[in-house]
């Protein structure tokens, strides 16, 4: 089959960048990867890219196609060539490009040293003779995902809290986090927590799940975070503004079936600060964006709020071992009620489901 590419080149001499197109005959069965050898050996040896394994173990070849991280070795170009698409190959996002496809992986290194991504044990070695320590296939089921992890970086290079502020951990080096907080075998478990709720960690993640959405193993870092922030606040770690937002957040929509936003404020940044705030405030309370708080507007349907947060908090009272994201809950009580009939249909990961990556294309042409 032919297919066809355009790759953004970076000459690292003259620091100019180029949108090269190049076109190669490759078997229907080639990966972005081989197609970017066969480019390499038979139209341009200059160009530069990393790979190792070429079997989505390494994590060497992360980059984006159309403007969404990929590992070149997992991505077939047969339906892409069919389509006579020709996609847009760049380095990938939020690391420093060093040349064309190749990026700077110090800053990811950095931050994944950063959560010490090693087992600080917290048993006794057994005495001579004594049978060794066991952990149960259970306790290490907690951090299955997580362990999956090859450190390529896809998740990173499509993070918008990184984009916004390179200083934030961000997804590889939070889940990698949790694959630690979550290890039976860890002595260092609060300590980790209070360190990855400082600024810069745990909540400072927006929540945007793009790192979910293009991570190609599976390890579901939004995941890891939220389950990082269950367990932080479990364990009375709360100081950062994110975990005093998260529960009041969770206390409003209990009591009220409604985010109460004029009290999510002062229970969220404390009466000092806001009382800084009250210009803007009045601003807005010009406008009607400011509801008076009393008396406290009661949803119609709070019932089904209530039930649903009982629902979750029941999968979620164990912190990193239960199930903290609410989609499962929603499974649970779809088949209750119509209105998630249309959810049903669609399953959690279906169309619709996340916030499709940026890609540059045509308004409303399928790019993935
Ligand atoms: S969900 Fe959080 S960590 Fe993941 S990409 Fe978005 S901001 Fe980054
Ligand atoms: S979490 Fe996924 S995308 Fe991120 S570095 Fe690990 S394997 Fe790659
Ligand atoms: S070459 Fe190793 S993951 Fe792609």
């Amino acid at each position: 089959m032919q297919v066809g590419l355009k790759v953004w080149r970076f000459d690292t001499k003259t620091a100019e960048r180029a949108l090269k197109e190049y076109e190669v005959d490759a078997p229907e069965e080639a990966t972005l990867l081989d197609v970017l050898d066969l480019v390499k050996d038979k139209v341009d040896g200059s160009l530069a890219y990393r790979r190792s394994c070429r079997m989505m173990i390494c994590g060497s070849c992360g980059m984006r196609m159309d403007g969404a991280a990929v590992l070149a070795c997992k991505t077939r170009m047969y339906d892409v060539a069919q389509a006579g698409h020709v996609p847009v190959i760049s380095a990938m996002g939020n690391l420093p490009v060093v040349k064309d496809l190749v990026v700077d992986m110090q800053p990811f290194w950095d931050k994944i040293r950063a959560v010490k991504p090693w087992v600080e044990p917290g048993y006794e070695a057994p005495a001579p003779g004594d049978k060794e320590n066991v952990v149960s296939a259970e306790q290490m089921a907690t951090i299955h995902k997580e362990s999956l992890c090859i450190l390529c970086g896809c998740c990173v290079s499509e993070c918008n809290s990184m984009e916004a502020n390179p200083d934030f951990l961000g997804p590889a080096a939070l889940a990698k986090g949790m694959r630690f907080v979550g290890d039976a075998r860890d002595g260092q478990t609060v300590e980790r927590l209070e360190e990855l709720s400082e600024p810069n960690g745990v909540w400072d993640c927006t929540r945007c799940y793009f790192c979910q959405e293009r991570c190609p193993k599976g390890v579901d870092p939004r995941d890891a975070i939220a389950k990082l922030g269950a367990e932080a606040i479990r364990e009375g770690i709360d100081r950062d503004m994110g975990a005093k937002h998260a529960k009041w957040f969770v206390k409003s929509a209990k009591t009220t079936g409604w985010l109460r936003e004029t009290e999510l404020v002062p229970k969220t940044q404390g009466v000092v600060r806001t009382l800084k705030d009250v210009k803007f405030g009045m601003k807005l309370a010009k406008h009607g964006k400011v509801p008076p708080p009393f008396p406290p507007h009661v949803a119609k349907d709070v019932d089904e709020s209530r039930s649903l947060h009982d629902i979750v908090k029941k999968q979620d009272q164990r912190g990193a071992q239960g199930i903290v994201q609410g989609e499962r809950a929603l499974g649970r009580i779809e088949p209750h009620h119509d209105t998630y009939a249309a959810a049903a249909e669609r399953g959690p990961y279906g169309p619709g489901s996340f916030p499709k990556p940026y890609l540059p294309g045509e308004e409303g042409e399928e790019t993935t």
